[in-house]
């Protein structure tokens, strides 16, 4: 059967709420500025304070999601008392306004002088139908075998904190819970747009060319970019259950297999986009030599994650560290050195690291 081409690819707006994707150094200077705010917000309270508004950020995760479930996004489609949101959700006016008042706190929605409802920016972007889909987050996150996980960190190392929680695995759990793996899938494709997007400005593209993308999950990264360069075709590489799912595009091509066995050879570029962290070095190096085996001296291998800097910065590359902890056997994010090295041991080279407007950064590899 053919294939066809997604209505509408998505856009910055659509995804990151914002005109256009910002150059890096933009968004890397607004990141620095977020983190000297926060510091300074918190050192303005004394330290029992800061301790128990640190223990209060379970609060944060369990109201959010509460919200989500009751369906609040979806129904707060212009101001409303919080009875009247109440009853379109079927929901508990005290019980609501409790969680209301304390997601208005967070911007999540707002509370006006009259005491209305009003959805924000972020309501927007919480609502199921939101082309960007970051609501999977929520879903995905909220999810108890997650929740389970983080609850088993510690200090010890060692372990598997989301096998310990769950009996298997992470990646063998999500392929054998139907919708716990749609609801990873569909988190994946959130950030995977957002990459698409910003690889599309980041990184030269050749026309024609081709594009392998390592884990890529359903392909959400693939469509958007394919979306900005008419000039590529590209193949999506993941596990059978995941690929089963894949987005529909008439450039697009998905296949079932195992990153640790084989990769599709004759590729331009190879992307793996947050899948090195999943992994312990020794898996690292074992997927990135089976990459490293595929491409020819021409090709360019891509990887693209968060950098664990030296001095620890707030944000998603702290938080995506400890996550990596709490999920995966090994899973963690790597200073610059260590990706460099990790690549050198799968017969990798390093010729360019390119910081990306999403926070992350664009490590390109050759053989030879
Ligand atoms: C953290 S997700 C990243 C997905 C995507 N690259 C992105 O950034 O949105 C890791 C991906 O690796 C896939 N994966 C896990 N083990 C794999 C294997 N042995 N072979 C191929 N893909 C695998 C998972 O199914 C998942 O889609």
């Amino acid at each position: 059967m053919e294939k066809v081409q997604p209505a509408k690819p998505p856009t910055p707006r659509d995804v990151l709420g914002v005109p256009a994707v910002p150059p890096a150094r933009a968004s890397a200077a607004g990141n620095r500025w977020r983190d000297r705010v926060l510091r300074l917000h918190r050192r303005m309270a004394p330290p029992p304070l800061q301790i128990l508004e640190s223990l209060f950020g379970i609060l944060e995760h369990g109201v959010l999601v509460a919200l989500c479930e009751a369906g609040v996004p979806e129904a707060l489609t212009r101001p409303m008392p919080v009875a009247e949101l109440a009853r379109r959700t079927g929901t508990d006016a005290d019980a609501l306004e409790r969680l209301v008042r304390f997601g208005a706190t967070r911007g999540w929605l707002r509370i006006d002088r009259r005491g209305a409802v009003r959805p924000t920016a972020v309501t927007a972007f919480l609502h199921r139908d939101h082309p960007g889909g970051w609501r999977a987050w929520v879903d995905f996150a909220g999810g108890d075998d997650v929740v389970g996980a983080v609850r088993r960190l510690s200090a010890s190392g060692g372990a598997d904190p989301f096998a310990a929680a769950n009996g298997l695995p992470f990646f063998e759990w999500m392929t054998t819970h139907g919708e716990r793996g749609a609801a990873f899938d569909g988190a994946m494709e959130a950030g995977a747009r957002m990459h698409g997007l910003v690889l599309a400005k980041a990184l030269p593209w050749t026309s024609p060319g081709s594009v392998c993308d390592v884990g890529g999950g359903t392909g959400a990264l693939l469509a958007t970019l394919l979306a900005h360069e008419p000039g590529l075709t590209g193949t999506v590489l993941d596990l059978p259950s995941v690929v089963e799912h894949a987005v529909e595009h008439d450039r697009l091509t998905a296949v079932a297999g195992d990153a640790f066995e084989s990769v599709p050879a004759g590729f331009d570029t190879y992307l793996l986009v947050n899948v090195v962290h999943d992994w312990g070095d020794e898996d690292a190096v074992r997927i990135l030599g089976t990459v490293a085996r595929a491409a020819t001296a021409q090709a360019r291998v891509v990887v693209v994650e968060a950098e664990a800097t030296a001095r620890p910065v707030a944000g998603v590359a702290v938080a995506t560290d400890v996550l990596m902890a709490a999920l995966t056997p090994g899973g963690r994010e790597r200073t610059a050195e260590e990706v460099r090295a990790l690549g050198e041991r799968a017969g990798l080279r390093l010729v360019s690291r390119a910081p990306l407007a999403s926070g992350d950064v664009a490590w390109t590899f050759r053989t030879g």
